[in-house]
């Protein structure tokens, strides 16, 4: 999920659009916008090494442009507003773990070179919003590509299908792209089957335990990779400039100024340390509550992700993937400011009984949002995994 656990309600920047999700991009595949059924059906087909496995059918009927608009909405903590989304966008490009981007690449290449002539690489991204994440990658990967959007909420799913039209390969060659509105909360093998790459990213926070199990043997049955970027690691924290740029000393009265908004980032970087550490704790401990995907790990899940899929044979890697935001950005800025009021927020919901101090923090954190108020560092890391590699064998001719 983000950074800042931002749910829809009941402030903004939180409301998505209401448009229906339909395929989108040249292909003609039939895989547009389906009801909103849990991932969860009966296995209908071996899911070994499945390099030459169709995709599965939609799991529920197709629906013409319009009709998905009915759907049960999706429980308020788990939505999240397209304006937010848009916001994080910038940021989360220049955070993401390039060499890890480029594993996948070389991944999929040697996937498509042991896979059946003609056969598309298959790419699901899971919890894909507005589709920040197939538009970032999908210039970065080889094709021809295949995607799969899978989200529960149908005006996120439109922003998408708009996004993600005119998506090209790194050969320049357009990708198909379709859009699924589903609830991740049944996920599992079937859902998978014939995927070469499963993507995530800023989703993986909201998961728990026994979903990430679900999610590890579903790409160890059908033998997919995963790139899995962009999950919190539950460290932030404010670096005041100094000559020599970013640094994490804090400033005394010696180092105050005449200019009123630099001395609003002195104070702040003084005052603030102990009340950023509590109000930290108590914000990574709202992100546990359950959003629909069970007790949600929060800064945890990655790590676990990473051990499951090595218990299952998977080589893993993982990079940090930091948003570090300069505050006298005015964007950045812009960014930084939803950050804190999400904190804040989350933190008096979690500690109501200290809603006073943190008003107070959160007034001297949003003073400090501009010149002078040096960098704002939010930890996230980034997982790419590949399977055993008996899931790189041609399947044998004629069997
Ligand atoms: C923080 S957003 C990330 C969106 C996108 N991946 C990005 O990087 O911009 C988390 C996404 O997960 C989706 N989501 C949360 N719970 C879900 C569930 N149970 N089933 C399907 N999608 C879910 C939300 O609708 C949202 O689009």
């Amino acid at each position: 999920m983000s950074s800042r656990d931002a749910p829809r309600a009941p402030a903004p920047p939180h409301h998505s659009g209401s448009a229906p999700a339909t395929e989108a991009g040249p292909s003609s595949v039939p895989l547009a916008a389906t009801v909103s059924a849990p991932l969860s059906a009966p296995l209908s087909a071996p899911l070994s090494a499945s390099l030459s496995a169709p995709l599965p059918p939609p799991l529920a009927t197709d629906l013409p442009a319009g009709l998905a608009t009915h759907l049960p909405p999706p429980r308020p903590e788990a939505c999240f507003d397209a304006g937010w989304l848009a916001l994080r966008r910038a940021a989360d490009s220049a955070a993401r773990a390039r060499e890890l981007e480029r594993c996948a690449a070389d991944w999929l290449r040697q996937r498509r070179m042991d896979a059946p002539q003609g056969r598309p690489l298959r790419l699901v991204d899971l919890g894909c919003g507005s589709g920040a994440n197939p538009c970032h990658l999908a210039t970065r990967l080889p094709g021809p590509q295949q995607w799969t959007l899978i989200d529960h909420d149908p005006g996120l799913l439109a922003h998408a299908h708009a996004a993600c039209a005119g998506l090209r390969d790194a050969a320049g060659e357009p990708a198909r792209v379709a859009t699924r509105c589903q609830d991740l909360a049944g996920l599992d093998a079937h859902a998978l089957a014939g995927t070469d790459l499963v993507c995530a990213s800023a989703l993986l926070d909201l998961v728990d335990a026994a979903w990430l199990d679900r999610l590890a043997d579903a790409c160890a049955a059908t033998g997919s990779a995963l790139l899995v970027t962009l999950s919190v690691d539950g460290h932030w924290y404010f670096r005041p400039d100094t000559a020599d740029g970013p640094t994490d000393a804090v400033p005394g009265p010696a180092d105050r100024s005449v200019d009123p908004a630099a001395d609003a980032a002195t104070e702040a970087a003084a005052a603030a340390p102990a009340d950023d550490s509590f109000v930290r704790a108590a914000f990574n401990t709202h992100q546990r509550r359950d959003k629909g995907l069970g007790a949600a790990l929060g800064p945890d899940a990655a790590p676990a992700l990473a051990t499951r899929l090595r218990a299952r044979g998977f080589a893993v890697q993982l990079a940090p993937s930091p948003w570090r935001l300069a505050l006298a950005d005015p964007a950045q800025a812009d960014l930084a400011r939803a950050l804190i009021d999400g904190w804040r927020d989350a933190a008096s919901a979690q500690r109501p009984d200290a809603s006073a101090r943190i008003a107070a923090w959160h007034a001297r954190r949003i003073a400090a949002c501009g010149p002078g108020g040096g960098t704002l560092e939010v930890g996230h890391v980034d997982l790419f995994a590949t399977p055993p590699a008996r899931h790189l064998t041609r399947p044998p001719t004629g069997a």
